[in-house]
């Protein structure tokens, strides 16, 4: 496992980022446990959370892949201070009207809130889910800037930024004197290119932020296990995710998934791990964020580690997957 500066800070993380999204849905804790477990011990040292997962699961109120994560520390299989823990707030947390949102009001109650579900005194990278239009970015960022010097908080991020707003935040920390986000994370795997790449990846290259794609298997899509003829099974995430249809129904998706079957079976690879290293082999990009289920699909991912695609692959993939094209 490599480790990497996230963007242009001191922070150090595995090549993949273990992501949570799953824990208290379609993991429940003891799968959670060892799904944790298994990706600390193969050298993973970076979580991805959010104080809203998985609040779309009845009578889940939210907070549940946190509250996992703090009691599977508690266990003391890794030390708080070997695993860099990152968060995000802006999701509904409550019904009143301010508890959801970037104001200072909700940021500050939802660390606290993070911080006791996780039984942490720190959240290393605290990110903004995704933007807040009706609050000035000055509010949100001045908010972020005194939770790190009181010490909750490490660093910052954001994911689900467009370009324009990445650099008014970017700026606006300059010109104010506060800190700015160290990373993006955005929504970027073979099928969903052209978001980040035709803007926001010249953006963080400049301005030296980390880059933590999500979905890097396009939600499952780039294990080939949907097939074209068959419809997903009742219950699982392909019939019910909205951007895994978006991806079943266009015929691009399927001629990438051919490729990569053609060459994982050459490489004696899987269809993904040959997607994940295509990740991996962008510059751009510092850590994937996967989000294995079980530790089976945990160990398939982890086969992408050190998996490099020669020049021939990647023009075959590349082509297959330019969002030019389209
Ligand atoms: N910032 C944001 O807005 C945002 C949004 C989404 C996700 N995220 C973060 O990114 C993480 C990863 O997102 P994601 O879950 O969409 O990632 P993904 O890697 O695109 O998809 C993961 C899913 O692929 C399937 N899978 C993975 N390995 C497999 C294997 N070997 N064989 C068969 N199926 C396999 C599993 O689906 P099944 O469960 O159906 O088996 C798993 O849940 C999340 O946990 C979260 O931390 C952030």
């Amino acid at each position: 496992m490599e480790y990497r500066h996230v963007g242009k800070t001191g922070l150090m993380v595995s090549e993949l980022c273990l992501g949570t999204m799953q824990f208290g849905w379609t993991a429940d804790e003891t799968t959670s446990f060892e799904v944790l477990t298994a990706a600390y011990e193969s050298g993973i040292n970076f979580l991805d959370t959010a104080d809203i997962y998985s609040s779309w699961v009845e009578g889940n109120p939210g907070g549940v892949a946190e509250m996992i994560i703090g009691r599977w520390l508690n266990k003391g299989i890794a030390a708080r201070d070997q695993v860099v823990i990152a968060t995000k707030v802006r999701g509904r947390m409550g019904e009143g009207p301010n508890d959801e949102g970037l104001s200072r009001g909700h940021i500050l109650a939802a660390a606290e809130a993070s911080l006791r579900r996780m039984d942490t005194d720190y959240i290393d990278l605290y990110q903004v889910h995704w933007p807040d239009e009706s609050t000035p970015i000055d509010e949100t960022l001045s908010a972020l800037d005194d939770l790190v010097r009181r010490g909750d908080v490490r660093y910052i991020g954001c994911s689900n930024f467009p370009s324009w707003r990445l650099m008014q935040a970017l700026w606006t920390s300059d010109r104010r004197n506060l800190v700015r986000f160290s990373s993006l994370q955005p929504h970027y795997n073979l099928l969903h290119r052209g978001e980040y790449e035709r803007e926001l990846e010249d953006v963080c290259q400049t301005y030296g932020l980390g880059v933590l794609p999500y979905s890097p298997l396009a939600r499952g899509f780039l294990t080939g296990k949907y097939r074209r003829d068959k419809a997903p099974e009742p219950g699982s995430r392909g019939a019910s995710s909205e951007s895994l249809k978006r991806y079943m129904s266009d015929d691009r998706s399927w001629h990438v998934l051919e490729v990569l079957e053609k060459l994982a079976v050459e490489r004696e690879k899987t269809v993904s791990q040959m997607a994940l290293s295509w990740l991996l082999s962008r510059h751009s990009v510092t850590s994937p964020i996967i989000g294995p289920r079980t530790v089976m699909q945990l160990e398939d991912n982890l086969g992408a580690i050190g998996l490099r695609l020669d020049p021939i692959e990647l023009a075959e993939i590349e082509s297959v997957s330019d969002w030019r094209k389209i």
